[in-house]
């Protein structure tokens, strides 16, 4: 069985510990969803198990033909390259096989004579066979076609943060390796390629260990919960509705054992304020006791959840509405004699092909573009809160707090 064994993994960043001494194996064919919070290491993490970034200490323990295809948050691309050559630039296996028949082939048509080309060629055609390598072009069509990327001439330089993305899930899907590690691989797919993402991962063969903030894919396609949490890993058996149950009777036993802690803590303080004496071995065995007991108390951590706050004030019973509002972009029609009344406390969810003027509509909506023609009413005392697809450029020399 293939299988990577992952011992006392550590990772430092200044003064913050991202992980320490994190244990864990991953066998064949497990699914594993990797959680925490924003900013928790989920990716530091990845990067050491792809070798990217290697981790300060610890072992990866795998076969020597042990493969990892690595999908990252956001995929690095030359820029200058086309789709095709982009992805069959890439370090896997059998992308290197067809480079390495291609360059052979290239020179053994120029010398057909030559009995040392000739063997050569011969060898990687059969590795070709071997790996299957002759369907990859037409493969990663069809997994690109399924992710809505249909022109594979198209330069990486003008491509969208989610066309990037998609580029380099074709690439490490096609490689099929034994470890497929995805990090936040729904954050740009339309509600058709997640499904069909969701398929294809079920029918994988090799593991799977995907960073995801989507509980609904998270429920599609893992068995298993890693929670990675104040630098320790936490592993769960189970979907996320399990590991939220099993998560709160852990944080109820932490809790729990930290204030019996505490009980004890006070009363030996207590008795040690009394002038408490070390006149017998006893004595002093509860002296050393009080001290170990001082220097592990420790306040318990526990994650806080991640609150958008909209800056909410009180609300008149109409917040927004359209009436007969049509728009066109160019010769894309977005709306056409569309009405929409929008009351306090609905939560829509509007979904589309892309391309289909989802963001459009929304900048209508917030009143960022003008209707072509109809009405867009906002209530009174209505604030809107706008999170965009493209979040505004954020100067990168400022510090968070002033922008
Ligand atoms: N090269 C680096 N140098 C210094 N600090 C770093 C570096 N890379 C990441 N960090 C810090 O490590 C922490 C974890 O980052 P990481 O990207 O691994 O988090 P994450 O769990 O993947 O978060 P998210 O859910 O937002 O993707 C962050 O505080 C980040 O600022
Ligand atoms: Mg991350």
């Amino acid at each position: 069985m293939q299988t990577l064994r992952v011992e006392n993994l550590t990772k430092t960043y200044g003064e913050k510990t991202l992980f320490e001494d994190v244990n864990f194996i991953i066998n064949e064919g497990d699914r594993i969803g990797l959680i925490g919070t924003n900013g928790s290491g989920k990716t530091t993490m990845l990067n050491a198990l792809a070798g990217l970034d290697p981790a300060d200490s610890g072992e990866l323990i795998a076969p020597n033909d042990y493969t990892i295809g690595y999908l990252m948050q956001q995929p690095v691309l030359d820029e200058d390259k086309t789709i095709r050559q982009a992805i069959f630039d890439g370090a896997g296996p059998v992308f290197q096989t067809i480079r390495r028949y291609e360059e052979v082939l290239a020179k053994y048509s120029a010398n057909p004579e030559d009995e040392k080309l000739q063997a050569q060629f011969d060898k990687l055609s059969r590795e070709m066979d071997q790996e299957d390598a002759w369907n990859v072009e037409s493969n990663i069509a069809t997994i690109l076609s399924q992710l809505h990327v249909n022109d594979m001439d198209q330069q990486i330089g003008i491509l969208s943060g989610g066309q990037k993305k998609r580029v380099g899930m074709a690439q490490v899907l096609i490689q099929a390796p034994d470890l497929l590690i995805l990090d936040e691989p729904t954050n740009h797919l339309d509600f058709d390629s997640i499904k069909w993402l969701e398929e294809y991962l079920q029918s994988y063969k090799g593991a799977l260990l995907v960073v995801t903030h989507d509980r609904y894919f998270l429920d599609q396609v893992a068995t298993q919960i890693f929670e990675l949490s104040f630098g320790k890993l936490y592993a769960y058996t189970g979907n996320y509705e399990d590991f939220v149950q099993q998560k709160a009777e852990r944080v109820e036993r932490e809790i729990t054992a930290e204030h019996k802690q505490n009980q004890l803590y006070k009363k030996e303080l207590a008795w040690m304020r009394t002038g408490a004496k070390a006149r017998s071995t006893k004595q002093q065995a509860r002296i050393n006791r009080f001290n170990d007991l001082k220097e592990n108390l420790h306040t318990l951590q526990v994650d806080g959840k991640v609150d958008i706050n909209l800056g909410q004030q009180r609300l008149g019973k109409k917040v927004l509405e359209f009436q007969d509002a049509t728009l066109t972009l160019g010769d894309h029609p977005i709306i056409k004699n569309f009405n929409l009344l929008v009351q306090g406390g609905q939560r829509i969810g509007i979904t589309g092909v892309n391309g289909a003027g989802k963001s459009s509509f929304l900048n209508a909506l917030a009143g960022e573009i003008k209707l072509d023609s109809g009405l867009r009413i906002q209530g009174e005392t209505v604030r809107l809160g706008y999170y965009r697809q493209q979040t505004e450029e954020i100067p990168e020399d400022k510090r968070v707090i002033a922008t």
